[in-house]
């Protein structure tokens, strides 16, 4: 079993936010939840503790729906090793290992970590890479192909500095020795901290094996200090998961168009146009199309179905062989079956609308269940609010909802029945008959229009 230490107690003084940096956004999500997220994947974790330090109550309480992690103060930051060693009772003495993560280093996958494990042995295993420019990192000494320390930026020498292999912070470490190593950290160096870096020295002294591992990906090992950093590391993922989808069969149009704050998930041939969002979780059924600047959320659109350009959806499930949009909106609670069609500037929240039902223009409809094949004129409304409570709407099979009609609920409209344009429905409309409030027209005969007043 392993031990999973997340060091977030860091300032993130570049970051020029008052946001904490590890509470920072990528691809929708704190850098510290996709860190998480990658240890919910792994299946040998014991104990998971995130160190916290400035700003430690933002990031507490950002996190307190994990309810199997556990936090560890660190007031002052004295350094890595300082803020490992708060953790140590915390930690599950009989887990053989502690990972060390970083919660300004977000893309970390579980391969990797799984990666880092195998070589450890019964030594320990440091996650290094090697850069064009390592300039900032932890520099990796070997001798005879061992690693024997790593020396900071800092404290390096000319040639020191020379080296690109570098420590990306990340490593696993035997628990047993962690109480003793800790406490020989010295702060004898260029920023005065007790730096986790020098325990390699003292396994070295130990006799303890020290084995390295790279991440299968660079931007895996990419830490975050910086908005231009972020906003760097934000496109690299992005295109990376668009790589993904394509891999897959998915046509995307413009990867580097395409913005994915959460999970995507795609049938067969399924095309994504330019410029469109999705966010939390989205299933698309086989041959669904996306038209361009959609944004879509947390929603489920069913195979074939057509959804042209600008449309918002939220929330909803979507059935089979339908088509929304352009410029509609499906809001929370939106259920639509199978061929039914939502047009321009139609606003769905919290209804149901039946097989092959149509509302294709400038519409309203909240809180409203709607029965199959029934067609929405244009114009139509769902009163469903009287400013205090809300109401439902009925609509039953069949039934035609003339144009500029609004259905002030509760009320119901039977199966079959016609409403006239223009109808205010304050009472139910049988079924199958025609229904309409509407003053009778008249015409005036012999009316003038008024003339204008000489002066
Ligand atoms: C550290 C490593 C360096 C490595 C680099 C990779 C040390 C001494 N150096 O350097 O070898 O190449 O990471 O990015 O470990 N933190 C705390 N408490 C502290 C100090 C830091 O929780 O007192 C956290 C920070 O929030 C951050 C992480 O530890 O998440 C790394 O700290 P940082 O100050 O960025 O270390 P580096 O100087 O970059
Ligand atoms: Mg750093």
């Amino acid at each position: 079993m392993i031990n999973v230490v997340i060091l977030a107690a860091g300032q993130g003084k570049r970051m020029n936010s008052n946001l904490p940096k590890v509470l920072q956004p990528l691809a929708g999500k704190a850098m510290i939840e996709h860190v998480l997220q990658t240890v919910d994947k792994m299946d040998n974790v014991s104990k998971k503790v995130v160190v916290v330090g400035h700003q430690a109550d933002v990031v507490r309480a950002h996190l307190s729906d994990n309810e199997d992690v556990s936090f560890a103060l660190q007031q002052p930051q004295l350094g890595t090793g300082h803020a490992l060693l708060q953790t140590l009772d915390q930690l599950d003495p009989s887990a053989e290992y502690t990972l060390v993560l970083l919660g300004d280093v977000p893309l970390i996958q579980p391969e990797t970590i799984e990666r880092l494990t195998a070589v450890a042995g019964d030594g320990m295993a440091i996650l290094t890479t090697v850069l064009r420019n390592p300039t900032g990192y932890g520099r990796i000494l070997r001798q005879k192909g061992r690693i024997v320390a790593i020396v900071e930026q800092k404290d390096a020498t000319e040639g020191q500095k020379q080296i690109r292999e570098v420590n990306t912070g990340i490593m696993l470490l035997p628990t047993a020795r962690l109480a003793s190593w800790l406490s020989e950290l010295k702060t004898s160096n260029a920023q005065g901290e007790y730096y986790l870096t020098d325990v390699i020295g003292l396994a070295v002294r130990d006799g303890v094996r020290i084995n390295s591992a790279r991440p299968r990906r660079s931007f895996e090992v990419e830490g975050v200090n910086s908005k231009t950093q972020l906003a760097r590391l934000e496109g690299i993922w992005q295109d990376h998961q668009a790589e993904l989808l394509t891999e897959q069969g998915v046509t995307v149009l413009d990867p580097s168009r395409l913005d994915i704050r959460g999970k995507l998930t795609c049938g067969k041939d399924v095309t994504i146009d330019i410029g469109c969002i999705f966010e939390g979780d989205v299933v698309l059924g086989d041959g669904v199309y996306v038209g361009p600047y959609s944004v879509i959320r947390n929603a489920e659109i069913a195979q074939g179905t057509q959804v042209a350009a600008y449309t918002h959806i939220d929330g909803a499930l979507v059935g089979s062989q339908a088509k929304i949009g352009p410029f509609a909106r499906l809001r929370p609670g939106a259920q639509l079956a199978d061929h039914v069609h939502i047009g321009n500037f139609v606003e769905v929240k919290n209804s149901i609308v039946g097989d092959a039902s149509k509302v294709n223009h400038l519409t309203y409809i909240g809180d409203a269940d709607i029965g199959a094949r029934v067609n929405v004129g244009a114009g139509t409304i769902t009163c469903n609010y009287d400013g205090v409570n809300k109401f439902r709407t009925v609509i039953e099979d069949d039934a035609f909802i003339g144009s500029d009609t609004q259905l002030v609920a509760p009320v119901t409209v039977g199966a079959g029945a016609t409403l006239g344009a223009g109808t205010t429905l304050t009472k139910n409309a049988p079924a199958g008959k025609l229904t309409l409030s509407r003053a009778r027209q008249v015409t005036i005969d012999g009316w003038v229009r008024p003339q204008k007043k000489q002066a």
